[in-house]
């Protein structure tokens, strides 16, 4: 790409946001030009509004260390300076929703991390390697908001990642019921062991809301496009359990499945293997060069091993294995936090780049 797009980032002070920008430093086709968040930080540069919140294992990078901090809310003035939008604010669903849609009437894109669209009908919710067909229904919210080229995409959850990859490159054989449960590190909730001392050496049963997300969103990602709207699939039937441990980054997930036609286990290991996408078709910058690795030894995936896998944008799956109430049992692992959250939406971003939605202003 000649000229970089110009990059906006909401919510760039918290924890996704600064995921955003460590990896889009250097990246080859966009540029952060904009930080935004609360009014609190609002006027203060990048460095002394993130102060010793600082989360990254990597340095901050010196290109936004001097940007001076906008205010999320004042929607005219940050989407001048932009050709389209990441959005990492914590803020209530209805003024998430609103200030989204807000930023896309001013003809600029987002790409969204939030949970406030992902059931909006017209919105596609997209794992690149898996429906990045649904991004065709970008026109008809196009036409309902009245907009040429502003618009909003979503990434789906951090818990799904870790199998409803699996769901997708097994479809032939009919996945009928899963059961689920997941193992979600502290980073999820926007923290670390400094800020929430009680995780360390601790289990927590219960995560907000998470336990219908799992359900749920697999359904959708693998739904389809139907008159100008997803429609979500009926099946698998999933049923989740989601449990916070005390791991800094990575969500295993332990799975136990049935299916219409029940395959062979090197049937199963080859699908996986050689399951390919959009992004690995168009070669896109952050695309993993292989999205799903399966792992033979009995004691992987391990979150201190695998977590990082092809740079935290593919996921592990290992221990696949015939079970005694289930057709089979396997473990999978992804980051949270890359593939999960900020890396899942910049390849939304780099998919809806190459096939011509976000473009210069
Ligand atoms: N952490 C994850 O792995 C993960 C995964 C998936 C989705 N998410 C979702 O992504 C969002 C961000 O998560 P996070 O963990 O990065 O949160 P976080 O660390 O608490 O960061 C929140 C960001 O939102 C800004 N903000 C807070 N209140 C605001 C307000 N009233 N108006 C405008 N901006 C405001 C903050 O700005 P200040 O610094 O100025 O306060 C900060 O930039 C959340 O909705 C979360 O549910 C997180």
């Amino acid at each position: 790409m000649e000229k970089k797009l110009r990059a906006g980032i909401l919510g760039a002070t918290g924890m996704v946001g600064q995921r955003f920008i460590s990896l889009l430093e250097n990246h080859p086709w966009f540029e952060v030009a904009t930080v935004a968040a609360s009014p609190r930080s609002a006027g203060k540069t990048y460095e002394e509004a993130v102060g010793g919140r600082w989360k990254m294992a990597t340095p901050m990078p010196e290109a936004v260390k001097g940007l001076v901090v906008a205010n999320v809310n004042e929607v005219d003035k940050v989407a001048e300076s932009v050709d389209f939008v990441f959005s990492a604010v914590d803020m209530t669903k209805d003024e998430i929703k609103a200030i989204e849609e807000a930023y896309a009437r001013t003809e600029t894109p987002v790409v969204s991390n939030n949970s406030a669209h992902r059931w909006t009908p017209d919105v596609p919710m997209v794992v690149p390697e898996i429906n990045s067909e649904h991004f065709e229904v970008i026109e008809a919210q196009k036409g309902r908001l009245g907009t040429t080229r502003g618009f909003i995409a979503v990434k789906p959850n951090c818990s799904i990642q870790s199998y409803t990859p699996c769901l997708a490159a097994w479809k032939e054989f009919g996945p009928r019921e899963v059961v689920v449960t997941t193992y979600q590190a502290i980073s999820g909730a926007g923290k670390t062991f400094k800020d929430w001392p009680e995780m360390v050496e601790n289990i927590i049963p219960y995560i907000g809301g998470e336990e219908e997300k799992s359900e749920q969103e697999p359904l959708r990602v693998l739904g389809r496009v139907e008159q100008g709207e997803i429609v979500k699939a009926e099946l698998p039937k999933i049923s989740c359990q989601c449990v916070r441990v005390p791991v800094l980054n990575g969500h295993t997930a332990a799975v136990f499945i049935n299916f219409e036609k029940k395959p062979t286990k090197e049937q199963l290991i080859e699908k996986l293997e050689g399951f390919r996408g959009f992004p690995q078709e168009a070669g896109l910058p952050s695309a993993p060069k292989q999205f799903v690795k399966y792992l033979p030894d009995d004691n992987r995936p391990q979150v201190t091993l695998d977590v990082d896998y092809e740079n935290g944008m593919g996921v592990s799956i290992g221990r696949l294995r015939e079970d005694t109430i289930y057709d089979y049992k396997f473990i999978g692992l992804s980051h949270n936090t890359v593939r999960g959250a900020a890396g899942g939406a910049v390849l939304c971003a780099e998919t809806l780049t190459a096939k011509g939605f976000i473009t210069h202003k």
